[in-house]
């Protein structure tokens, strides 16, 4: 049974590079196209999987050749995804994400078979759910789905780890009540706290308010705050290792770092510093998964 089990999507990802980002009615051209294995879940469990986390992926694809290859690409990392359902007739997830020169990017996503992932699906994987030791979770599935897996994990002791992306104002206390971590970015933290995206720290102390234990928030080119939940703060530099190209998929490397660190006997705050190294190596390549390194990578960086 895995120790890192994600529930979440799969998407396959076509890239676009461009000179810069569109504006609202804006046309630009793109200087290539690139279909890479993504999705917040599956790049997630890709990850703990390229890390050494003993990871598992519960979700869903259509039986169709992105489904194939996103398996395909899970398996290479050594993730258990005999818990991915393929199903008939139906696409799998697929996003477009537009790259820009200086590696920001914009996504967008048609949620296709992942929106199966929901309530239902997961009562089926119950079994799962209770033999892991971490949970990660996004918000790229149906929120019954996410809700109903934060509950069955946090009521049978499993540590709950929730990347609130992509972000909406919606979400109820509940969720983050049932969440050990709540790892929301910038911009994801201030649309679920209403705060300034610069007033982090207060946000976090609100996100506290609403129910979340431990905040950890990604700030990118200045790394990450920790809030714990007896109030101690940590701060942890961004591990600068290299020139930044492409941030897509930083995230969902960085969680599943951090899930992996603590997995790894460490700190939170040593996991934050682990987290802090994988995602720095991560956007100095490009692509979704094709960027996350391996642990003798990050072990090489981490010291
Ligand atoms: O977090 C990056 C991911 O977001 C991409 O791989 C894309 O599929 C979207 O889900």
């Amino acid at each position: 049974m895995a120790r890192i089990l994600v529930v979440g999507s799969l998407n396959m990802d076509t890239v676009l590079e461009v000179a810069h980002l569109p504006a609202p009615g804006e046309t630009v051209l793109s200087r290539s196209k690139h279909l890479v294995p993504g999705g917040k879940g599956a790049n997630a469990a890709f990850a703990a999987g390229r890390l050494g986390g003993d990871a598992a992926l519960l979700g869903c694809v259509g039986r169709d050749e992105p489904g194939r290859l996103l398996l395909e690409s899970l398996r290479g990392a050594g993730v258990d995804v005999s818990g991915v359902r393929q199903l008939e007739n139906v696409d799998t997830g697929c996003a477009v994400i537009q790259v820009e020169d200086s590696g920001e990017n914009c996504i967008t996503v048609a949620q296709g078979a992942n929106l199966y992932t929901n309530e239902a699906f997961v009562q089926d994987h119950e079994e799962t759910i209770d033999a892991c030791e971490v949970l990660l979770l996004q918000l790229e599935i149906p929120f019954s789905g996410v809700l109903a897996a934060a509950e069955r994990a946090h009521a049978h002791g499993k540590t709950v780890i929730l990347d609130p992306a992509p972000a909406r104002m919606d979400l109820p206390e509940a969720l983050f009540r049932a969440a050990d971590y709540v790892k929301p970015n910038q911009g994801e933290l201030s649309l679920l706290t209403g705060c300034d995206p610069e007033e982090y720290v207060a946000g976090a102390h609100r996100l506290q308010q609403k129910g979340a234990r431990n905040v950890l928030v990604s700030l990118g080119e200045q790394g990450a705050y920790l809030l714990e939940e007896d109030g101690r703060e940590t701060r942890i530099p961004a591990y600068v290792a290299g020139p930044t190209v492409d941030t897509t998929a930083a995230g969902d490397c960085f969680t599943a770092a951090f899930a992996c660190g603590l997995c790894r006997g460490l700190s939170r705050q040593e996991a934050v510093r682990f987290a802090a190294v994988a995602a720095g190596i991560a956007v100095t390549r490009k692509g979704a998964q094709p960027s996350i390194p391996i642990l003798e990578e990050v072990l090489a960086h981490y010291s």
